[in-house]
């Protein structure tokens, strides 16, 4: 199985940027927690990160190139904005997850919308970096799950 870890603008400052919203683990740190927790379930996994929404959506479209099971995105302010990330999801037809460091329906009115959300596979959100390994962990055990009754 072969996991995709998309990461949004803004996050490559994880460690400095507002950590009492975002707590003070870095993204390398996160990946590596990503990576042992995929390895322990029997997965790849691979990790971008960028600021730049063509960048992400070319990321999302490369996806549908590789034997690739499955994307989890945190995609920051994207996730708020982003059709073309919405329609790159819709394109590549690959179940994704999408979460979030923070409880973003506890803060601005503008973080409650998201773009994704209702064709993902599943949201995580408000756990800090924790948000990312449950988000893995479900979205490997659903892919496991959806390949079972497939092969039934
Ligand atoms: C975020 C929440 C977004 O609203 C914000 O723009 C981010 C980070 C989070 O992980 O909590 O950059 O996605």
């Amino acid at each position: 199985m072969f996991i995709q870890v998309i990461t949004g603008p803004n996050l490559n400052l994880l460690g400095t940027r507002e950590p009492s919203i975002y707590g003070s683990e870095t993204l390398a740190d996160i990946i590596v927690r990503c990576r042992a927790l995929a390895k322990e379930l029997g997965a790849d996994l691979d990790d971008f990160q960028s600021n730049h929404e063509g960048e992400l959506v070319e990321k999302i479209q490369q996806c549908m190139g590789i034997k690739c099971d499955g994307i989890l995105i945190n995609p920051a302010a994207y996730g708020h904005t982003s059709i073309a990330m919405r329609d790159a999801f819709q394109a590549v037809r690959i179940p994704f997850v999408e979460v979030h460091l923070s409880n973003v329906h506890a803060r601005e009115e503008f973080r409650r919308h998201s773009m994704l959300s209702d064709v993902a596979s599943g949201i995580v959100i408000g756990f800090g970096a924790d948000s990312y390994l449950l988000g893995l962990r479900g979205l490997i055990d659903k892919i496991q799950r959806q390949s079972a009754t497939s092969n039934k």
